[in-house]
């Protein structure tokens, strides 16, 4: 498949997805929005791809939010159907089960905080800016900003930036644990990459076992979801190698089964 606003390559199981307009800082426009959904849709039918990367083109933005000239002919209704397209776009990213990473290259504010945020984990460059500027724009944050930060950071903190528009720096979004790790922008890919092989190394029915576990956090049914994949993974051949290996004081050869 072919993309206007993105770029994407797989390998080794890895797949990349770059937001290709640097010269506007990789703001999403419906355009964007879409293409984005469609990746992530053949992402998880991609049964050669485990892991995904998110991060913006150029050395400036990772996505510096909803595509403002677009914005700006919205109304009441074509604003909340806008709003409600996006969730579903950013919800298919939260619900994936093969892990979905954020590196945040630069300017993550509005749209572009909240897509970090719809990822599983995030990891910023030291020049990367976080924050949700919606109410400069007389608007709020539209694509689940307003659920997901809180979850993040805790309530005060999320209303603290909602309600400033402050932007904040990585080393504060470190902090308040809205980033798992922050490097060197010329590290920020290469450090990634190391810990989506790190996952690449484990048995990948565990890693989604792990992962639908995880995402039923909080939710009603957690524990019983938590039963049912360990009881899936006790049926893999990944299962009996692992233990066996552990057993024989070697390595585990997962085969993915
Ligand atoms: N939507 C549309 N275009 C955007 C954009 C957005 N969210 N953010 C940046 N751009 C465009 C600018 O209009 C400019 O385009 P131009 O060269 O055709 O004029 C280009 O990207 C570069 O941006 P610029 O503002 O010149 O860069 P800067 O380094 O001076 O400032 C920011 C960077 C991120 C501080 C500034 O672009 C900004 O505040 N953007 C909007 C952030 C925002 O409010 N996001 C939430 C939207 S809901």
């Amino acid at each position: 498949m072919s993309y206007n606003t993105l770029l994407l390559d797989t390998q080794s199981g890895i797949t990349t997805l770059t937001i290709n307009r640097p010269d506007k800082l990789n703001a999403l426009n419906a355009e964007v929005l879409k293409e984005i959904g469609e990746a992530v849709r053949a992402f998880s039918e991609d049964s050669a791809a485990h892991i995904m990367i998110i991060t913006g083109s150029g050395p400036k933005a990772f996505a510096a939010g909803a595509d403002i000239v677009e914005l700006h002919s919205r109304d009441g209704q074509t604003g909340a159907d806008f709003s409600r397209y996006g969730q579903v776009v950013f919800d298919a990213i939260e619900a994936s089960d093969k892990p979905i990473i954020a590196a945040v290259n630069g300017f993550a504010l509005g749209g572009g905080c909240e897509l970090s945020m719809a990822c599983h984990m995030r990891f910023a460059s030291a020049n990367a800016r976080f924050g949700q500027p919606e109410v400069n724009l007389g608007i709020i944050p539209g694509y689940g900003g307003t659920q997901r930060l809180p979850r993040l950071v805790g309530f005060a903190k999320a209303v603290e930036l909602t309600i400033s528009g402050n932007v904040i720096k990585a080393d504060e979004a470190l902090r308040i644990g809205l980033v798992n790790g922050v490097v060197e922008q010329e590290d920020l890919m290469q450090h990634v990459t190391e810990f989506a092989q790190l996952v690449l190394s484990k048995s990948q029915p565990a890693v989604r076992s792990s992962m639908r576990a995880l995402m039923s956090f909080e939710r009603e049914g957690g524990m019983e979801r938590e039963a049912i994949e360990f009881g899936i993974t006790c049926g893999t051949n990944d299962f009996k190698e692992g233990t066996l290996a552990f057993l024989e004081k070697r390595s585990a050869n997962f085969t993915n089964s």
